[in-house]
């Protein structure tokens, strides 16, 4: 990354300031306009908007800029509700009404099962959303401390860069955290270990905000009183992390056991721990459970495989229906947790194997029957080495729920194109307004 960094700036940028006409929107929320027949990506320009840019980099295929003012503006364009929201890397659509970020969202899921996939949807499934700020109840906050500003970052990186933006708020986390950047910053900027501590992991949970620092040395008895002090004022959990994920500690309270989150609409309670997967915003989750629950339409005694299952997130309410679910998940301690999280919750119709659905699958007892329903949600790298396997498992109904939508066509044309599936509808699920993420799900019919 360094390396590619260096070389952009080697390279002169083209003369600026220029005035130009932004022609259309990438999916990373950038502004596109071509000048001298080359592509340019501009931050912050939205199409349609007359802007004065700037270029920030240059390679031989396109270039890079920054809008240094509005001459015409979008209608689309709203103030971003963040004052960061021009130099902070966490979210690039602020500056765009929220309708027109779901509809670019829901563009891209169209256009990637088009031309990826090679696949159309015969319905395009109404949109899922909630509330567009403190949504986030998840995420890793960098630090560093920087003698020559004298003073602690903690937050995002700044937009196409790996350092550190100078924030002190983010509106998208929780406004628990969120409005609580600068006490962090003067909190770490007070301790001896101020240049030892990289990260924050942050993870709320129905009541608790756990905050996990990460230090690379250890803590002096002074730095570990100001650290109490802070989680007992601020009413925060704080736990420590000196290594891997194994070590990380309590540090207060001392006997805090665990955080759990519930879904209301099912009355189920997941316990978690802060490092374990949990989907980052707790409303929309909570919308995208009922609208597989409503999608699979599970009917009592079917048997209902779940693919990348975590905690148990959607197996424990699809078993709740009926259904014998078999969740599969790479990490046996998130396995461990949904056989546990099964057992509080009186689920006994549900079964957990820790697997690697990356690998080769041949052999594996649960592959060997045939399903009725498939769930499944894999990470951004989609279910590639999966996919094949799936295919013949002999399912009326199969529910794709995925991060990426690139990764999502691309398996969309596997199962349409060479198993017989057809794909009956899809649709975007606002769960990171703001961002360029998106999430979506995508329902398949065997034919
Ligand atoms: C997007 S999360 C979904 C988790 C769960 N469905 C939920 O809603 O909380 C993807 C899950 O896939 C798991 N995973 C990632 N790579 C995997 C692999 N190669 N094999 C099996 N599971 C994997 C992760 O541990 C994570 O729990």
């Amino acid at each position: 990354m360094g390396k590619r960094r260096g070389r952009r700036r080697a390279r002169k940028l083209p003369d600026s300031p220029v005035d130009c006409l932004i022609e259309g929107l990438t999916t990373e929320g950038r502004g596109l306009v071509h000048i001298n027949d080359k592509a340019v990506f501009v931050d912050g320009a939205l199409p349609g908007e007359k802007v004065k840019i700037e270029y920030t980099a240059s390679t031989s295929k396109y270039d890079e800029a920054k809008v240094l003012e509005v001459i015409k503006a979008s209608n689309d364009r709203v103030e971003p509700p963040c004052q960061h929201a021009n130099i902070c890397g966490g979210c690039s659509l602020q500056h765009l009404n929220t309708d027109k970020q779901i509809e670019i969202k829901q563009t891209a899921l169209i256009e990637s099962l088009e031309y990826i996939g090679k696949v159309k949807a015969d319905e395009i499934l109404p949109v899922i959303s909630g509330p567009a700020v403190g949504y986030r109840y998840k995420a890793r906050l960098g630090v560093r401390y920087v003698a020559k500003k004298e003073r602690v970052l903690v937050g995002f990186r700044e937009k196409r860069s790996n350092f550190l933006a100078l924030i002190d708020q983010c509106e998208v986390l929780d406004s628990r955290v969120g409005h609580k950047l600068s006490a962090l910053s003067a909190l770490i900027y007070g301790l001896d270990a101020r240049e030892h501590i990289p990260q924050i992991e942050v993870a709320i949970d129905d009541k608790d905000v756990v905050l996990v620092f990460r230090h690379l040395e250890a803590l002096s008895d002074s730095d570990l009183s100001k650290l109490v002090d802070f989680a007992k004022n601020e009413n925060f959990v704080i736990m420590l992390q000196s290594g891997g994920p194994k070590t990380i500690q309590n540090l207060w309270p001392e006997d805090f056991k665990n955080l759990s989150y519930s879904l209301k609409d099912q009355d189920i309670h997941f316990d978690f721990d802060a490092n374990d997967f949990t989907q980052v915003n707790p409303q929309i989750n909570q919308k995208m459970i009922n609208r597989v629950i409503d999608l699979l339409d599970i009917q009592p005694d079917e048997k209902v495989l779940d693919l990348f299952c975590g905690l148990g997130n959607f197996t424990l309410p699809l078993a709740q229906k009926g259904a014998h679910v078999i969740g599969i998940e790479g990490s046996q301690e998130l396995v461990n947790k949904a056989i546990s999280n099964a057992t509080k919750n009186n689920i006994t119709n549900a079964e957990f194997h820790a697997v690697d659905l990356s690998l080769k699958l041949e052999g594996q007892r649960w592959l060997g029957q045939t399903y009725d329903k498939i769930l499944l949600d894999p990470p951004r790298s989609g279910a590639m080495e999966m996919i094949h396997y799936l295919g013949k498992l002999g399912a009326s109904k199969i529910v794709y729920v995925s991060c990426q939508p690139t990764t999502l066509a691309r398996d969309a044309g596997v199962l349409v194109n060479e198993y017989g599936y057809r794909l009956l509808s899809a649709g975007v699920m606002d769960m990171f307004p703001h961002t360029a993420h998106v999430e979506s799900i995508a329902v398949f019919e065997k034919v």
